[in-house]
């Protein structure tokens, strides 16, 4: 039943005529009707928005919208807002303020282009990059429990729809093939690959086997959310990855310059790899001296995705190791690898060559 709604809902063409659209909003309530007694999305159960349909739709509607009151993002905001207008209900949470934060999700900005029956990932560079309310929820489905109920996904070349627990599928709509990707930005399905060389464990577990410093319950067997790192950095306020005062929509802080290492300082990273076991040197041997000693930071060394190339996610960052000699890096099962590179940090140039290493002694 759910499954028939969902397609009935998604194949319910914009409705051109306010006609037209009442029967269809006839029929449709008889369905979602039918589907309440099984899943009770939240915004058509008359206990949570006594409101009902009218809640969001009236009459013809504003034009470019599939007959809403208002346009695009306002109608949430009509009870998801920061002050509510009176005679309006005030949902408990407030997504308008979280919008505001420093960096976000553009919806305010662009929601304007978000149309019902797009397609994406868009197939048009000039097309203008958008993320809506609607993009990522479907108010008709959504429930307490899943936020996301009924949306659909993109992975591996197929739009399918949002399988549990696989959160990522929903991000790749925009954040992976799109032809209107910015040039700052990457591929996220390329870095998250299970066939490359490490990852962070979004798409399935990860590739190794020892990480001593993860904090249980996690394990090397665990997989982890796009949203375990993007996210409110409010932890008491409205989950999810709309907007946050870190930088990349960030839920805690991650320094990416040098910097004196601190609990604060690489907070995101120590939400699951216990700062003791990597300042105790508990895997690669020299974690304290780069971290501590010479204020690197993770990010010279580590990408927080995934590596075609190398293991460990070891990328290394052009704003601290240069080209010449050419970067590499060799793994070690003893904690003791072997890089080539120049790395430049504190005012200086630090060679690590075939000399370097004959003159190091490892603990
Ligand atoms: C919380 C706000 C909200 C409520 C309540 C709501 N809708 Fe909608 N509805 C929307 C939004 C937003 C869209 C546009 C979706 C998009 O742009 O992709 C929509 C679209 C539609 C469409 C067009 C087809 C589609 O799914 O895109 C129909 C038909 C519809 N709603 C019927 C209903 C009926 C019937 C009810 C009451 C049982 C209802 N809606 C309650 C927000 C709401
Ligand atoms: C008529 C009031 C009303 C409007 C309009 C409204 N919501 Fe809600 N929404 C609620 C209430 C009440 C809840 C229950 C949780 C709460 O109080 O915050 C809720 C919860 C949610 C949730 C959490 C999951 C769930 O279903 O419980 C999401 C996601 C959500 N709304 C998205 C939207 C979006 C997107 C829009 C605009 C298209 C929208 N809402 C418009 C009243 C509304
Ligand atoms: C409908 C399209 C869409 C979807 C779906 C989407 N995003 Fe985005 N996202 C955007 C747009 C547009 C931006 C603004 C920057 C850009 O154009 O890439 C953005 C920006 C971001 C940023 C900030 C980038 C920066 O440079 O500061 C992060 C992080 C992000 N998204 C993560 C996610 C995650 C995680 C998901 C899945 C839960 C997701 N996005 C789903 C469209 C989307
Ligand atoms: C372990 C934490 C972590 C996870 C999991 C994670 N990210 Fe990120 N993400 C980061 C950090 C840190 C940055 C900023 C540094 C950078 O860009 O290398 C970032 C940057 C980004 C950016 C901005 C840079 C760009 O290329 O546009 C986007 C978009 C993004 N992530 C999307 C995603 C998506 C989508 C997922 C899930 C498929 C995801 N992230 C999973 C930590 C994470
Ligand atoms: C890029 C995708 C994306 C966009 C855009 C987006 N959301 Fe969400 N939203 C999510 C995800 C993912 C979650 C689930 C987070 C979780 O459960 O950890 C969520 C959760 C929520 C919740 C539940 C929060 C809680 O603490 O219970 C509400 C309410 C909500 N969204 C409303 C909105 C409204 C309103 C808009 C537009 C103004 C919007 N969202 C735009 C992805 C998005
Ligand atoms: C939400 C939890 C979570 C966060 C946050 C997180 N990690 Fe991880 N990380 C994991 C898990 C789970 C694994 C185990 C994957 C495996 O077994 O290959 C892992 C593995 C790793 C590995 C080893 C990968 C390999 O293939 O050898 C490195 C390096 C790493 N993380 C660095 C970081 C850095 C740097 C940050 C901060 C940007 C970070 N992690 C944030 C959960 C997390
Ligand atoms: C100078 C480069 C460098 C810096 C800076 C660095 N790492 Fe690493 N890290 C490595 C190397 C190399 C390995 C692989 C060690 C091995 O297994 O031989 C590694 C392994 C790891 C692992 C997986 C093994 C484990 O201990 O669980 C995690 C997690 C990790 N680093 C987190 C971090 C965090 C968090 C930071 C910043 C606070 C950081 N690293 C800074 C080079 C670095």
């Amino acid at each position: 039943m759910k499954f028939l709604t969902t397609r009935i809902v998604r194949g319910v063409k914009y409705a051109g005529s306010g006609l037209v659209f009442l029967l269809v909003m006839a029929a449709v309530s008889v369905c979602l009707g039918a589907q309440l007694s099984i899943v009770n999305p939240t915004h058509t159960d008359r206990s949570k928005n006594p409101y009902g349909c009218a809640g969001c739709h009236k009459g013809h509607g504003k034009t470019g919208t599939a007959m809403l009151d208002s346009s695009k993002n306002d109608i949430c905001f009509t009870c998801h807002g920061f002050s509510i207008a009176a005679g309006k209900m005030k949902a408990r949470t407030d997504m308008e303020s979280v919008f505001r934060k420093r960096y976000r999700h553009p919806v305010l900005e662009t929601s304007q282009y978000h149309r019902p029956d797009e397609q994406l990932p868009e197939k048009s560079p000039s097309v203008p990059r958008h993320a809506a309310c609607q993009d990522c929820h479907m108010v008709h489905m959504s429930t307490p429990e899943d936020p996301l109920a009924g949306v659909q996904g993109y992975v591996r070349g197929a739009v399918r729809d949002l399988e549990p627990g696989k959160e990522y599928m929903l991000c790749y709509k925009c954040h992976s093939d799109s032809a209107n990707l910015p040039t700052t930005s990457t591929n996220k399905a390329l870095e998250f690959d299970t066939g490359n060389a490490s990852y962070h464990p979004v798409e399935g577990r990860g590739r190794n086997h020892l990480v001593p410093s993860l904090i249980g319950p996690l394990n090397s067997a665990s997989t982890i959310t796009c949203t375990d790192c993007h996210g409110n950095d409010d932890k008491y306020g409205p989950k999810g990855p709309h907007g946050s005062n870190y930088e990349f929509l960030l839920n805690a802080e991650y320094l990416q310059t040098e910097s004196a290492e601190s609990p604060k300082a690489y907070e995101l990273c120590y939400s699951c790899h216990d700062r003791q076991s990597i300042l105790g040197d508990v895997s690669f041997q020299k974690h304290k001296e780069h971290i501590v000693y010479n204020r690197i930071p993770c990010a010279a060394c580590h990408t927080p995705h995934g590596s075609r190339r190398n293991p460990n996610l070891i990328e290394f960052d052009a704003a601290f190791v240069g080209i010449a000699p050419l970067p590499s890096y060799a793994p070690s099962s003893d904690g003791r690898p072997v890089c080539f590179l120049r790395c430049h940090i504190g005012g200086r140039d630090v060679v690590h060559d075939n000399s370097f290493y004959q003159s190091k002694r490892w603990p």
